[in-house]
């Protein structure tokens, strides 16, 4: 049985005080949530106070991104093994944001991921085709392409320890959620590639979770679906209550 695992990812929101808020009125509505993994990934400067805040709960912290190196003259970036020193548990790797404005390909996917496991980091990869794809037919193409040129990359024992999570970039922050249908196809073609790259076990194991404008009301559609093992929330979790509701679907 794979544990359900909800993760919100903040994008560039909220201030260090607006983050502490956040979790006063957030944890005691998950107390109780045992039934799935929770993480938020704030701004990397709200970590600290993100940190603080959820001590001695179950929510786990991650980043948005990381730079592959350990340290040296890359100004501007942030390393797994700092992610990992000021708490992290996880961090987003590939988010399609990140690939449309920031220049992430597969190839520097494959190397964050790597460098995200060495850390002791949990990646979670993001894979999703852009509306062009999807209307031309390519939806498969496209993720196999992704995985095939990132994911595949690793060996059987690091991608043991990935989350993956397909996000249609068209349903991203637009309020088009895919519908359950539509996302369950995407993950069982994602699973497909990993059964055939990592076997039958690594396939039945791995968390696949979804993400594109999922919200309170939808959510519970989605992880009706077999599927689907959870979701990447953005703008659904900015807000303690709207979280919670997609944490106790
Ligand atoms: P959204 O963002 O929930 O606001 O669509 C999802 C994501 O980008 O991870």
């Amino acid at each position: 049985m794979r544990t359900p695992f909800m993760a919100g990812n903040w994008k560039m929101y909220k201030t260090a005080a607006e983050t502490t808020a956040f979790f006063e009125k957030f944890l005691p509505l998950v107390a109780n949530s045992s039934h799935c993994d929770v993480a938020i990934c704030p701004t990397f400067v709200n970590i600290p106070a993100a940190v603080a805040a959820v001590a001695g709960s179950k929510v786990g912290i991650g980043g948005q991104n990381l730079y592959w190196a350990k340290e040296g003259a890359f100004t501007g970036e942030i390393s797994a093994p700092m992610l990992k020193a000021v708490g992290c548990q996880y961090v987003i790797i590939g988010h399609s944001e990140r690939r449309q404005f920031f220049g992430e390909t597969d190839a520097t996917v494959l190397k964050k991921t790597v460098a995200a496991l060495e850390a002791g980091l949990t990646p979670i990869v993001c894979v999703g085709e852009l509306l062009a794809d999807r209307e031309a037919g390519n939806t498969e193409a496209v993720l196999v392409e992704q995985f095939n040129g990132g994911i595949a990359g690793l060996s059987e024992t690091q991608f043991a320890q990935i989350v993956i999570a397909y996000e249609p970039v068209w349903a991203i922050g637009t309020g088009k959620v895919a519908t359950p249908d539509m996302a369950a196809d995407a993950h069982r073609t994602i699973r497909a590639q990993v059964e055939k790259k990592f076997g039958a076990d690594a396939a039945k194991a791995v968390r696949i979770l979804y993400g594109g404008s999922v919200k309170p009301d939808n959510v519970k559609g989605l992880m009706a679906q077999i599927e689907i093992d959870g979701a990447l929330v953005g703008g659904a979790s900015l807000d303690a209550n709207s979280f919670a509701g997609v944490v106790n679907f």
